[in-house]
């Protein structure tokens, strides 16, 4: 089906790679994004590639940590081409994570993330607080110990979508900003959406990439919002050399003197306005685990929602008993950014080739439905 006209809905990380990879296979695509170029996820993202650092709890655990290695992997050929491709830079930083404990009781929750990962191979290395201060000296002398993922990495969501528009439209890709609204169908498969001013987009197949809104075709898969609240500090002053997490905040520092502080987590919150109690506790989280920060200026706040699910996996593939041509790529929770690449590789095959790759298996959109 390499001539087909593949129809996106969703213009966030999930919806622009999968738009670019299709692209790159020689498929025609369009994305359909009704969110004035600010997906709600995508764009308030800190960008972490931590896969050592968001391990899941869930039923899917070991497929999810598994996929989530294999598209940090990719990650490092994706980067550099999508820089390359669009002439500009997304702060891609491949030197690491450093988790702090600043308490005991955080200590033994940091040794039981540690030993599964060392039991699955990873390249994690257990370091003492004189360690992790030499490699972060702003920490606080409170430091107890933690560890140093090596493979884990970031990069700016913000700059990746920017960049994404700019290779997908060079590609020849049509990105048309309004909502749609159903499912066009004809003699039972998905021939196409209907916007909201009553046009229909004819396509060959359809991708649903709305993150926690999915609402647009009488399915309903299970995603819903998961608000966080996030801020920027100025870190000029005091310059911090990478990513560093600790129990109640991340600290991700940014080309241009940026450091982005994430992040809360409000289960089923669709607002998009930053709760000044919950952004001040992170604030202070972040100026608890590098005291140095006080002095810093605040450079903007916001919120975002990230695209939730039941068992914390995403929802990848082909609806069971839903026409022909219609695919899921949601519910990548805490994860779209690093999960982009594989999701964007993996429904390539999908939607081209009708390959059912077995690694989207796990993430069939038929475990939530009745059997
Ligand atoms: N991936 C980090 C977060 O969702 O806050």
């Amino acid at each position: 089906m390499g001539e087909s006209h593949v129809i996106i809905v969703g213009g966030g990380v999930i919806g622009m790679s999968l738009a670019w990879r299709l692209t790159g296979a020689g498929a025609r695509v369009s994305v359909i994004d009704a969110g004035a170029g600010a997906p709600p996820a995508t764009n308030a993202a800190a960008g972490m590639l931590a896969p050592s650092f968001e391990q899941s709890a869930g039923p899917l655990a070991e497929a999810l940590y598994a996929f989530s290695v294999e598209s940090l992997a990719r990650w490092r050929d994706f980067a550099p081409m999508l820089e390359r491709d669009a002439g500009m830079r997304i702060d891609y930083r491949d030197d690491g994570i450093l988790g702090a404990a600043l308490s005991e009781a955080e200590e033994e929750e940091l040794k039981g993330a540690f030993s599964p990962l060392k039991a699955r191979g990873a390249s994690v290395e257990w370091l003492s607080p004189e360690e992790i201060r030499a490699r972060e000296p702003l920490l606080s002398a409170k430091v107890r110990g933690g560890f140093f993922a090596h493979d884990d990495a970031q990069v700016d969501p913000r700059r990746v979508l920017a960049a994404l528009h700019r290779v997908f439209l060079e590609a020849g890709g049509a990105f048309i900003a309004a909502r749609a609204t159903s499912l066009a169908t004809k003699n039972g498969d998905a021939r196409g959406v209907t916007l909201e001013s009553g046009e229909t987009i004819e396509g060959d197949a359809v991708v649903i990439a709305t993150g926690a809104f999915a609402q647009i075709c009488d399915l309903a898969p299970p995603v819903f919002p998961v608000k966080g609240e996030a801020l920027a500090l100025d870190m000029t002053s005091v310059p911090f050399a990478r990513v560093v997490r600790t129990k109640h905040a991340y600290l991700c520092p940014k080309a241009g003197g940026r450091l982005v502080i994430g992040a809360t987590e409000a289960p089923h919150d669709a607002s998009l306005d930053p709760s000044s109690s919950r952004v001040e506790a992170l604030k202070r989280a972040a100026i608890d685990a590098a005291p140095a920060l006080s002095s810093c200026a605040e450079l903007e706040r916001w919120a975002g929602l990230r695209p939730g699910t039941p068992d914390g996996a995403p929802i990848l593939g082909r609806p069971a008993e839903s026409p022909e041509g219609l695919f899921l790529a949601l519910g990548h929770y805490r994860n779209g950014v690093l999960l982009a690449p594989e999701t964007a590789e993996k429904l390539t095959s999908l939607i081209l080739e009708g390959e059912n790759a077995s690694a989207l298996g796990a993430f069939s959109p038929g475990r939530f439905e009745p059997r």
